[in-house]
């Protein structure tokens, strides 16, 4: 698929179907991940593949909106040292070319946004001073998949602004 392709056709995916990730398929996703550019090249990320059915059912439930996670065929999660702001803006482009490549591959995928980080590192025995705050599931999109109807985005004339930004009030 052409890159502005995918960038233009890629929606959040939240119900899958039952059928597994291949190995080769996960790889070439996870190798995007890896691929991102971070500050300084620091790579900062970690990335934990989760497959077990009752850890994903878990995982889901320490984030308000994270029940795509429970019926994802994997979920990655995103740990990182939580030195910086500049690893979250790492992690984002991590996770964006991970999930551009699953769109690439045919495999949907969603971000899930963690609220309760001490049960979620507790539950996949990441230590204290790394900090995990998203996971991606993943997986085939079910047939009856329809992406959400609050997509859509607002036009370069809006967001984007020309030398200076525009006078406030
Ligand atoms: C930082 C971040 C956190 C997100 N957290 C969640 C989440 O917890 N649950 C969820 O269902 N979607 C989550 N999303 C997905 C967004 O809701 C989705 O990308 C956005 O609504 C655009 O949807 P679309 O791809 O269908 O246009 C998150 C996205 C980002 C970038």
């Amino acid at each position: 698929m052409d890159v502005l392709d995918a960038i233009k056709s890629t929606r959040a995916v939240r119900q899958f179907t039952d059928a597994p990730i291949p190995d080769d398929v996960l790889d070439k996703i996870l190798r995007a991940a890896l691929r991102a550019q971070s500050s300084k090249n620091t790579q900062p990320w970690e990335l934990i593949v989760v497959r077990d059915r009752d850890t994903l059912v878990a995982l889901s439930k320490l984030g308000d909106f994270m029940s795509h996670v429970a019926g994802a065929a994997t979920c990655v999660a995103f740990v990182a040292p939580n030195e910086h702001p500049w690893v979250y803006f790492d992690l984002g482009q991590s996770a964006a070319y991970l999930q551009l490549a699953a769109h690439d591959l045919g495999i949907g995928s969603c971000l899930g946004a963690i609220y309760r980080p001490d049960e979620a590192r507790h539950l996949l025995g990441v230590p204290a001073h790394l900090s995990l705050m998203a996971v991606v599931s993943l997986g085939y999109p079910s047939p009856t998949f329809k992406p959400a109807t609050l997509g859509g985005r607002k036009p370069l004339t809006e967001k984007v602004h020309r030398d200076r930004f525009p006078a406030c009030g």
